[in-house]
């Protein structure tokens, strides 16, 4: 339906960019403007900019920018119209309808506006139904009987599914919906072998409304009341146009104000613990609705908190789905938090077994990091079995190898061995190999490149492919020198050494020149058998051209500098007193040469693809990756304080 000129005016007089986008992702103000992790890609590091002045947002990294109203359409996949209502909404300022609109109008009326619409509808009527005497008998005596108060019902949109084949069909047809809209919206559905008959998909269960982040339902979960063991316990909604079950966490609405000012999100399995703890007075909980985690329910939780806390059932399945959680969660770099029930207990037994100061207590008094959780569950089976000790120290270091950040890893490196009772060397090495482990899987997996990365060779002039490589030789000898000098030093942190740093910033990268490219091989390889890379181990390496390189590299710098040392500034004097910096600023300039050679690669096949004259499609693309890495090295630049005039 169209919406008067009058409604869109005052909403955009009223709307606040820092109100609108503050709602989805919390904002730190730096200097004029307000700055957050952009929530339309992914990213650790705040890109995406606000504009209170200018009433406007920008993303340095992808590129959305708009005003506050295209930011809604963004962000919920709506259009224009649905966009100044949820406005309206938010504001309270009351929507006047369009009545001059046209049949045409009328007709673009999406098919997810309807949806949404009918899926509203169906709310209204489950909720209502609570009301009727089979539903007060039957729905609401069971919502009373697990504790659940009239505020919460309400707060949630439970409600309950008459008992029958077509109630709902019946009052929603005769409201004026299409039996096509209803189907879609996974509501109806339609008789096995006969389709023209059609009947109601939830009867006889109570419903729990699932809404989207901004409050709209677009699904249900509904559960039976009878111990009949032949119907499944709980009846969702199907995959829809407006459900899209891997991007949803039940409650998710209800807590994402809670998540940003608690700045964290507690994770349970299932409906009912969310709605039991919502009623012991903890509200930054969201469900994974029964199902093992997804990406995008992962990145729906980065939109507000990067910190979890797990809680799962007390009995061995719900912690082996917790487990299985927990690893997921680690890699998509979130802080992980375990919180173990007594057995046979589960977040909504528990709560309303001991009331809610209890509750809340238990959950602060037994929240433990992942590292801690893990090791508690097998405690007592390793005391006795070293065996089964070897094998929890793979099990904790696996999680840990999972943590995108290296400076983290070794933090949680450090505090396994402690409560393992084992060196930090040992698990270190175990690490190494496992994050080679990984690495490799990684390589097997990946069969094309993202970014092309050969090809490109033939289309440099000769004079240029020399120049280009040159100088990433030398960036490559720098950071190899580093690590064969300093290598097994300690950093800062006294947590990390220096090659556990090196090493995994290079592990995506493929070295151009083949002795280094040796020297990285043979390093690993020294780590993995729990040896230390001693610079005698090197020199006593068999490969002649590798023992040569080493000892130039071991040799100090006066005597071997040549002018490239000068022209690009690589040596600092310091350079030993401050080596995580020193690490730091070679991997940086390492990788800036990456992808300077990179975007010369381009340019060049940009330049020749420009003399072909159907390749349009291709320079376009061509100039994404060229646009993509410029920025990429503005990034590295303004790391490195290079001011660029
Ligand atoms: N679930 C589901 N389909 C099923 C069973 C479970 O989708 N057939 C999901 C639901 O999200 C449910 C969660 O798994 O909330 C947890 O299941 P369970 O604990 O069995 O459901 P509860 O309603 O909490 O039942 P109980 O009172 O027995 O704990
Ligand atoms: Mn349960």
């Amino acid at each position: 339906m169209g919406i008067s000129k009058l409604t869109t005016e005052k909403v955009k007089e009223r709307v606040d960019i820092v109100e609108v986008v503050g709602d989805y992702v919390p904002l730190k103000k730096k200097g004029q403007n307000m700055w957050a992790c952009c929530p339309f890609h992914n990213e650790k590091s705040p890109s995406f900019s606000i504009s209170p002045a200018k009433q406007i947002y920008k993303c340095f990294g992808c590129g959305k920018a708009g005003d506050p109203i295209q930011f809604v359409m963004d962000i919920e996949g709506v259009g224009f119209t649905e966009a100044i209502r949820h406005l309206a909404g938010k504001y309270g300022i009351e929507v006047e309808e369009d009545k001059e609109r046209t049949p045409e109008q009328d007709q673009a009326q999406s098919e997810r506006e309807s949806l949404y619409i009918a899926l509203g509808f169906a709310r209204d009527f489950f909720v209502k139904n609570l009301q009727t005497p089979e539903g007060k008998s039957i729905g609401l005596s069971y919502f009373k009987e697990r504790g659940f108060s009239p505020v919460i019902i309400e707060k949630f949109d439970l409600g309950y599914a008459l008992d029958g084949w077509d109630h709902l069909l019946k009052a929603a047809k005769s409201a004026g919906f299409q039996e096509e809209i209803l189907l879609k919206a996974g509501l109806i559905l339609q008789k096995e072998g006969d389709a023209s008959r059609v009947y109601d998909r939830f009867r006889g269960r109570v419903t729990f409304t699932i809404h989207n982040i901004g409050g709209k339902p677009i699904g249900f979960g509904a559960r039976i009341l009878t111990k009949d063991k032949s119907q499944p316990k709980y009846i969702n909604s199907p995959e829809t146009a407006v459900y899209h079950k891997s991007d949803v966490l039940y409650g998710m609405f209800q807590a994402k104000k809670a998540i940003r000012e608690k700045d964290n999100c507690y994770l349970v399995e299932g409906y009912t613990d969310v709605v039991s703890l919502h009623l012991s007075g903890i509200e930054n909980v969201v469900a994974s609705s029964g199902t093992s985690l997804t990406e995008g329910q992962i990145k729906l939780i980065k939109r507000f908190t990067d910190q979890v806390t797990v809680l799962y059932d007390g009995d061995s399945a719900g912690i082996k789905a917790s487990l299985r959680g927990i690893d997921l969660l680690l890699e998509g770099g979130l802080n992980v938090k375990a919180v173990v029930f007594p057995d046979g207990e589960d977040p909504d037994s528990y709560s309303r077994k001991v009331g809610s100061q209890a509750f809340q207590d238990y959950l602060e008094q037994n929240s433990r990091d992942f590292i801690g959780f893990k090791i508690g569950l097998y405690k007592d089976e390793f005391v006795k079995n070293p065996i089964r000790k070897a094998e929890v120290i793979r099990e904790v270091i696996q999680s840990i190898g999972k943590i995108p950040d290296p400076i983290i890893r070794s933090v949680y490196a450090k505090e396994a061995a402690t409560l393992l009772e084992v060196e930090e060397d040992v698990i270190h090495t175990e690490l190494n190999k496992s994050l080679l482990k990984t690495q490799k899987d990684h390589y097997n997996q990946q069969q094309e490149p993202q970014v092309p990365e050969t090809g490109f060779e033939e289309f440099l002039p000769t004079e240029e492919k020399t120049q280009f490589s040159d100088i990433l030789k030398v960036q490559e000898r720098e950071m190899v020198r580093l690590l064969i000098n300093y290598g097994w030093e300690t950093l800062d942190q006294e947590e990390l050494h220096l090659c556990d740093y090196l090493l995994a910033e290079t592990q995506d990268l493929e070295f151009e020149t083949p002795v280094y490219e040796k020297i990285l091989l043979t390093y690993r390889q020294i780590l993995r058998r729990g040896e230390v890379p001693s610079v005698d181990l090197f020199i006593r390496q068999k490969d002649e051209e590798m023992r040569q390189e080493i000892i130039d590299l071991i040799t100090p710098r006066h005597e071997i500098s040549n002018h490239w040392h000068e022209r690009h500034q690589i040596f600092i004097n310091t350079e030993s007193d401050n080596l995580s910096l020193t690490g730091f600023k070679s991997i940086l300039r390492l990788k800036r040469r990456v992808v300077q050679k990179m975007m010369e690669e381009a340019k060049q096949k940009i330049k020749s693809a420009e003399s072909d004259q159907e390749a349009d499609v291709k320079i376009d693309e061509l100039q994404k990756i060229y646009f993509e890495l410029k920025k990429v090295q503005l990034e590295i630049d303004k790391e490195l304080g290079i001011v660029i005039g």
